[in-house]
């Protein structure tokens, strides 16, 4: 039995009932598709769920503020991809009369949507012969051709792609893309593969040559940076000073604690006793408590955060950059992860 084959006939009997397998509508398949890139199939479902009921077509979406979007947004991480999103969808209603494109080469000209995404629309809307590759297909064909080419490579990404286009199913491309994607999340797993049920493993090469684990071969990249935050926590008659992120930097329009971001780490006592801050929050400000410092990792950075509660301080000297909000109404400003997990342990929120 062929590669493509027995992949089919694997699907038939393991696959999945996942909510966006139901459907031909291009706009529902772009949300689970960028969703699933940022997470879990565990962990998007209820993000999927949520948008469709929230914004059931692209208009709705489209129709929606950037801060509603972010905010149902919130806990994805990599908040570009919802802000882009929002971008797109306001494209597709001006420039595409609300019709979201199914043809590959239309949708690589949205924003947001590159060769996998624009691949698993048009092949999982109607059946463009369109291979997907993402880390599962990239995993399962470098084990069962044994390429050691890095997937991280422009030669390697090449490679992979012209297999899984010579693979790929012409009959029923949508099918045979949502199978090579659940075979690598289900069966040809990065860590303990189930290599002793696996019905490819009589022709996989690195099962046969005892490679399984060190495939497939990723270049590193460049190291991160470390970079130190100091949030303040000032709680005023059952509110919280707030700010709101600019542009050029992680967290775009997102909302925050005000921030004192040092060269290294500091001492809170320090820093709250230092003259720029007395300057900037009042001479009489004091230190109350501190919580961390805890580390938070982005893809190419290292974030080490404390939150210091200081009284005190002289609310007469707070700029327009700052805002007070009622505790209980933190939920309608989209945050980063970091943000609104200290506000969960530190207010006892659900
Ligand atoms: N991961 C990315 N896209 C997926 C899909 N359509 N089904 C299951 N897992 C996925």
């Amino acid at each position: 039995m062929s590669f493509t084959k027995r992949l089919i006939k694997w699907y038939g009997e393991h696959k999945r009932e996942l909510p966006w397998r139901d459907t031909t509508d291009p706009y529902i398949i772009w949300l689970s598709e960028i969703i699933l890139q940022q997470t879990r199939v565990e962990q998007g479902t209820p993000y999927f769920h949520k948008f469709v009921e929230n914004y059931p077509t692209v208009k709705d979406f489209a129709a929606a503020s950037e801060d509603e979007i972010l905010n149902h947004w919130q806990g994805l991480g990599y908040y570009s991809r919802g802000r882009n999103m929002h971008y797109t969808a306001k494209m597709v209603m001006e420039d595409h009369a609300g019709y979201f494109p199914t043809n590959y080469d239309t949708l690589l000209r949205l924003k947001g949507i590159g060769e996998y995404t624009a691949a698993a629309i048009s092949s999982f809307a109607v059946n463009e012969p369109k291979a997907v590759v993402d880390g599962n297909v990239f995993r399962l064909l470098s084990r069962y051709f044994g390429i050691e080419e890095p997937i991280n490579s422009l030669k390697g990404k090449k490679l992979f792609t012209k297999i899984a286009n010579e693979l790929l199913d012409k009959t029923q491309p949508g099918l045979f893309n949502q199978a090579m994607m659940e075979f690598g999340s289900l069966q040809c797993k990065p860590k303990n593969p189930y290599c002793g049920i696996c019905p490819m493993q009589p022709n996989c090469r690195a099962f046969n040559e005892g490679t399984v684990i060190s495939l497939p071969v990723k270049i590193k990249s460049g190291t991160s940076r470390n970079r130190y935050f100091n949030y303040l926590v000032i709680i005023k008659n059952g509110q919280v000073l707030m700010s709101k992120r600019g542009p050029n930097d992680i967290w775009e329009n997102l909302y925050e604690l005000p921030l004192i971001e040092t060269q290294r780490p500091c001492e809170a006592h320090e820093l709250i006793n230092s003259d720029e801050i007395k300057k900037n929050w009042g001479k009489d400000i004091q230190l109350q408590c501190v919580t961390g410092p805890v580390k938070h990792i982005l893809s190419h950075q290292n974030l080490f955060a404390q939150f210091i509660t200081v009284e005190n301080m002289d609310v007469n000297i707070i700029n327009k950059q700052y805002f007070f909000i009622d505790i209980d109404r933190l939920d309608e400003l989209a945050q980063p992860k970091l943000i609104f997990g200290f506000f969960k342990n530190f207010f006892n929120l659900k």
